[in-house]
């Protein structure tokens, strides 16, 4: 399949560019395995950097511009490095244009590129497939400019080019997990200190994400909304973000928070709490405390946090219904978009299924069901040959 996608973008790369590509870099997607909205409170989250990635191939034009096109979405874009403006219609390219921008107001070098870009991680879900274009295109921009960068600071860069030139205020989690995956294991991350621990998850369980292909959309603003209700939570308890606050504190001095306040900081507090919780959970293998915890933070995202669609309650309980489950909740900011499961191994596929069948029964939508694998985080990678078996 590799190799397919690989003949793809390379033929795709001549006839756009007339020329071969000389370099080709990989991002991953994410899917967070417990830790919703933890991110930009500084709290807890178990993500899962995973194996649906963006490619770029790539060679420089030695020109001041980068001419880029999306195969996914058959578009084309092309941008001037001395000048770089936002883009309104193929605001995809927002992410290549906000991280040239972003690394530039560091001093780096930036130097012009062709690429041709393509991406299985699905568009819009929740699965980060803009931090994977973002981080991509940070490992293309270093590679060429032949600079050094360590994986954490290139996270927190392609952070800043999505928070101040696409204008999303998202937290860590994406870029973190997109820089820094590592095969065969899941990420507990502080969001304060951007350290991890490697989490590996016991044999014979597995993870299934579950697209409800209702869409998504993240810089609406109840993203921010929620932001704004932490915040304020945090001032009136009189801290910098909610990491700092125990549960105990919280359920003492609830009563001074306006009500919808008080629900959002007791999800966020619990849910931080859980990431941990999971960890070790998955580690050990403890299918009890899996289904608990995953089964607590849907609950607590429905009705403390209230990030949860129609199609995700009906998705939720598809995901329960279905052979093997082990636990079933929300993932990426909610309101529709991907969801996960934790399953046994042997059951993955007549899991699939049955999610599919009882799903659409609920809702009418087919759902995608997509069983993944950690993978390694943002890098250059060498093509396969293509006499090499497929
Ligand atoms: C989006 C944001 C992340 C994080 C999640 C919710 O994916 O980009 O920073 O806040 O939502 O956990």
């Amino acid at each position: 399949m590799d190799l397919e996608r690989q003949k793809h973008m390379a033929d795709s790369f001549r006839t756009r560019f007339g020329a071969e590509p000389q370099l080709w870099a990989r991002a991953p997607g994410r899917v967070d395995l417990m830790g919703s909205h933890t991110d930009y409170n500084l709290g807890y989250v178990l993500t899962l950097p995973i194996s649906r990635d963006t490619w770029m191939a790539v060679r420089k034009n030695g020109a001041r511009n980068v001419r880029l096109h999306a195969a996914n979405l058959n578009e084309d874009d092309c941008f001037p490095l001395d000048e770089i403006e936002k883009a309104t219609s193929t605001k995809w390219s927002n992410y290549v244009r906000g991280v040239a921008a972003v690394l530039q107001s560091e001093g780096l070098q930036t130097d012009g590129f062709d690429a041709v870009i393509h991406s299985t991680v699905p568009l819009e879900a929740g699965l980060s497939s803009s931090a994977a274009l973002e981080c991509v295109t940070a490992v293309v921009f270093r590679e060429l400019g032949g600079w050094d960068m360590e994986a954490k600071a290139m996270a927190t860069l392609c952070q800043r080019a999505e928070n101040q030139f696409v204008g999303v205020n998202c937290g860590i989690l994406d870029q973190y997990s997109s820089c820094l995956g590592q095969s065969d294991c899941a990420l507990l991350l502080d969001c304060r200190d951007l350290s991890t621990r490697t989490v590996r998850i016991a044999d014979g369980i597995c993870v299934v994400i579950c697209n409800t292909m209702s869409p998504r959309r993240l810089s609406g603003s109840e993203y921010a909304l929620r932001r704004a209700d932490c915040e304020r939570g945090a001032a009136i308890l009189g801290v910098s973000c909610l990491r700092d606050v125990p549960s105990e504190v919280l359920a003492a001095r609830r009563h001074e928070l306006p009500e919808q306040v008080a629900k959002r900081c007791e999800f966020i507090v619990a849910e931080s709490a859980r990431a941990e919780s999971l960890a070790a959970a998955l580690e050990a293998g403890n299918r009890e405390a899996v289904a608990r915890l995953c089964a607590e933070s849907f609950a607590g995202a429905r009705d403390l946090y209230e990030i949860c669609s129609p199609a995700m309650e009906a998705m939720n309980t598809a995901m329960l219904g279905a052979p093997g489950v082990l636990g079933a909740r929300q993932a990426g900011a909610g309101f529709g978009g991907c969801m996960v499961a934790i399953v046994e191994a042997l059951n993955a596929d007549e899991f699939g299924e049955a999610v599919i069948e009882s799903y659409q029964r609920a809702s009418g939508l087919r759902a995608e069901v997509y069983r993944v694998e950690a993978a390694p985080g943002a890098a250059i990678f060498q093509p396969q040959h293509e006499n090499a078996s497929v």
